[in-house]
């Protein structure tokens, strides 16, 4: 009898759940709820649709199919902390929605999207709580693997609060992840880990991140809707990029996190250098603002199709600033993408006034050089050049380029035919 019902149940985790849609081949893309709606719950209060509740979800990834986000490659819907109830189930240990804001359960919900070809994202705490205080899956990851996977989810953000202690990271993270890859499911594997290890990148453990197998990783400090934090990821990244570079790749991904693109807490130049600099140091793009209120030139970028390209580029390799540093007011970031093209981000940390910022050939070949050894092919003195954010070509330019940018804001070009 025993030995049935378990028969049962494992094939109705292999089988009860529908497949999701593949993900992107690039860094993850989609909307995640923590941003804008962090944990929401006075549904009554604030009405459904703008609490943590199914309806939520339902609305924000209605707008994401029917306004060109999903065909843009924003392909999954992701629910952050607060959807569990406070306790466990008494039978079996597994989390459990909060009925009254998810009538159908996650299972449901999943249904929903898989029904829009739209992928469900997930989240839990490797510790024994979220960091909203709901039960974590410390002591329990194959029963909540179990349990995801046969909700049907796609993608699993694992938060780090309340973990036992700094050293039991090492263990844990890829203690869940070989849960989750021995539920049979694929799904991709977003880890906190690294945001808990504080300032120094060089001194993280990388490798283990990756084997774990985590897909993304959070490197750092949670981004807010506002420009001084945004600036202070953009220094921490200027300062560790080339380093965080080498542990990234195709299918492995570092995460400065959320795009506040589409808020109301920063400019419009503002949210072109986060999209920039996200893509030339090839970062998931999962926006955090509310899909209804997205003004129309935010949404143009975020749809811009050269960004997302560049974004999602499947050489894989991340780029990193070249020239700047913290205090300096210019910077230049490039990128190699595949084809032999460049991405060149000119950023403008200057907040008072658009400013004229170029780059040198010379500059960007000297910076790949050291690292992918092949200076020699690009140190070239003339490229086509596109202005991505403009949607137009620049032309044929030689030795150096320059551009008008504005105030706390970005150019992104894309070189290609770069040759003498
Ligand atoms: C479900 O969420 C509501 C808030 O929207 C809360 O009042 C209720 O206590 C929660 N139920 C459980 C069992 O956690
Ligand atoms: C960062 O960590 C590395 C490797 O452990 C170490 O060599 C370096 O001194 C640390 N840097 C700082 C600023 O603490």
């Amino acid at each position: 009898m025993v030995a049935i019902l378990m028969v049962t149940l494992a094939s109705a985790w292999s089988i009860g759940a529908s497949p999701g849609p593949p993900p992107a081949q690039g860094p993850p893309m989609g909307w995640m709820s923590w941003q804008s709606f962090r944990c929401e719950l006075r549904c009554d209060v604030v009405g459904w649709e703008e609490c943590i509740s199914a309806h939520l979800f339902k609305t924000q990834a209605d707008i994401l199919a029917d306004e060109g986000y999903l065909q843009a490659g924003y392909n999954t819907i992701h629910i952050d902390d607060c959807w569990q109830e406070d306790q466990r189930s008494s039978v079996g240990n597994v989390l459990v929605p909060n009925a009254t804001r998810f009538p159908q359960g996650i299972a449901g919900l999943a249904d929903y999207m898989h029904s829009k070809g739209i992928r469900l994202g997930l989240y839990t705490d490797i510790g024994v709580l979220t960091c909203g205080g709901y039960p974590g899956s410390r002591g329990y990851y194959d029963v909540d693997a179990k349990t995801f996977a046969s909700w049907g989810v796609d993608y699993l953000k694992v938060d780090g609060c309340y973990e036992r202690s700094i050293s039991a990271f090492d263990d844990d993270y890829p203690s869940l992840g070989e849960s989750l890859r021995a539920t049979g499911r694929p799904i991709q594997y977003s880890c906190g880990w690294p945001a808990y290890l504080g300032n120094n990148e060089t001194a993280k453990p990388y490798d283990e991140i990756v084997q774990s197998p985590c897909v993304t990783w959070r490197n750092w400090e949670d981004v807010l809707d506002r420009w001084s934090r945004l600036l202070a990821i953009v220094n921490h990244w200027g300062e560790y990029g080339e380093f965080l570079s080498k542990a990234a790749g195709r299918g492995k991904y570092n995460d400065p996190d959320m795009l506040i693109v589409g808020t109301p807490g920063i400019t419009l130049d503002q949210q072109k250098l986060q999209l920039a600099v996200w893509s030339i140091v090839n970062a998931p793009l999962i926006m955090g603002n509310d899909l209804r209120a997205v003004p129309k030139d935010s949404k143009a970028l975020l749809l811009n199709a050269d960004m997302i390209a560049i974004n999602q580029d499947l050489h894989g390799v991340a780029g990193w600033r070249i020239k700047g540093s913290e205090t300096s007011e210019h910077e230049v970031w490039a990128r190699p993408l595949s084809g032999g093209d460049i991405a060149i981000a000119l950023v403008n940390k200057l907040g008072e006034t658009e400013q004229t910022l170029e780059f040198k050939f010379d500059d960007v070949a000297g910076a790949f050089l050291s690292v992918l050894g092949r200076g020699g092919a690009l140190a070239t003195r003339c490229a086509d050049v596109r202005d991505v954010f403009e949607k137009r070509s620049l032309g044929k330019k030689c030795d150096k380029v320059e551009m008008r940018v504005g105030p706390h804001g970005a150019a992104l070009l894309r070189l290609s035919s770069i040759k003498l």
